[in-house]
């Protein structure tokens, strides 16, 4: 019996979360695994009326948790960096979940934006460390609002931090498929300090894994390289807010926000899965989301809770659906609603 808390969040989070939730229920029946699900109210709506995000009494009970299916955290009337800071990251950082885990997969090529390719040449994973780097909040002001000023952020990279990231990268590498091909993405001309860590860590942890061919690419030339090669990659690990910057565009060139699914993972502890599109209040409450990124994020937490058959399963028929049904990927052109679609998985299922 899986312990599931549902955290529908803010905008669009909680119609996403409701057809995740449907897929969830059928995968469930068709594959005979039980859960019980908990939602909470977490969010812009609730920091609103009583100025709370998380506390520490929310994530002890949020420990008791199997697994954490997020929706979205972002709100128009809140000043941008306290939700984000609050419970998103607070969430991520306290329980402890240092890998942010992001397929870029093409499912169909007619909604990618790039010419001539094919879904066997757009199909790598991102590992991304989701506990340090320049996310740690770590710096000062130093003279703030003179003419002097100077701001310091700092990117805090732990050796034990780097080392536990790529190692989880090599083993996901390992198990992935045939390709076997980690590619350390950083900034080694620049940042001589933090990479220099990271490639060191790489190419030692590298020598406990033969059957894996390793490769480096600068951050910039990795954008490049998504754009005009991305066959070339199968994983991808990297610090923190490398991680976050190339994951967006990995969303664009698998098909955009409506399909990109990532998991905030702790191998020892309690995963969170969530689309991340982020709350889109411009499309709430329309029934135009388009609900396959939270769908995909669901089958990712089974997949990791175990149910590797229904997270399978479920992955075949968003496949299935994205390249036979749907006329886009974005919210309102779909030519199906949130809840058709969430029907639709449902069917398929
Ligand atoms: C993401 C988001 C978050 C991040 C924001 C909302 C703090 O962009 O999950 O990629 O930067 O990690
Ligand atoms: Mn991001």
């Amino acid at each position: 019996m899986y312990k599931i808390a549902v955290i529908p969040g803010d905008g669009t989070g909680p119609e996403v979360v409701a057809e995740g939730m449907k897929v969830l229920e059928a995968a469930g029946r068709k594959f005979g695994f039980k859960y019980e699900a908990t939602t909470f109210d977490f969010g812009g709506a609730r920091f609103l009326k009583t100025g709370k995000t998380l506390d520490e009494g929310d994530i002890a009970e949020l420990r008791k948790y199997s697994a954490i299916f997020l929706g979205a955290i972002g709100h128009p009337d809140v000043k941008p960096g306290i939700l984000e800071t609050g419970i998103l990251l607070k969430l991520r950082f306290s329980l402890d979940q240092y890998i942010n885990l992001r397929p870029v997969k093409l499912y169909n090529p007619a909604f990618c934006p790039l010419k001539d390719k094919k879904p066997e040449d757009i199909d790598f994973v991102v590992v991304r460390e989701n506990s340090e780097g320049l996310y740690k909040g770590m710096g000062e002001f130093k003279d703030k609002g003179t003419k002097d000023e100077v701001a310091l952020q700092i990117s805090y990279n732990t050796r034990k931090g780097v080392e536990r990231c790529i190692r989880y990268a090599f083993d996901y590498c390992r198990k992935r498929n045939k390709r076997k091909k980690l590619t350390l993405c950083g900034k080694t001309n620049v940042l001589t300090y933090a990479f220099d860590l990271w490639e060191r860590t790489f190419y030692e942890v590298a020598k406990e894994y033969p059957d894996i061919t390793t490769d480096y690419a600068h951050v910039d030339a990795t954008t490049m390289w998504f754009v005009k090669n991305p066959e070339w990659f199968d994983v991808i690990v990297t610090d923190n807010l490398f991680g976050d910057i190339i994951t967006d565009l990995g969303a664009m060139i698998q098909g955009g926000m409506g399909i990109a699914a990532g998991g905030n993972i702790n191998p020892q502890g309690v995963s969170m899965f969530e689309p991340i599109g982020g709350s889109a209040p411009k499309y709430t409450g329309k029934n135009v989301i388009n609900p396959l990124a939270a769908i995909c994020a669901a089958g990712m937490m089974l997949g990791n809770l175990g149910e590797t058959r229904a997270a399978q399963a479920i992955e075949r028929t968003v496949i299935d659906i994205t390249a036979t049904k749907l006329k886009s990927l974005a919210a309102g052109k779909m030519g199906y609603s949130t809840q058709e679609i969430g029907d639709l998985v449902v069917k398929g299922l």
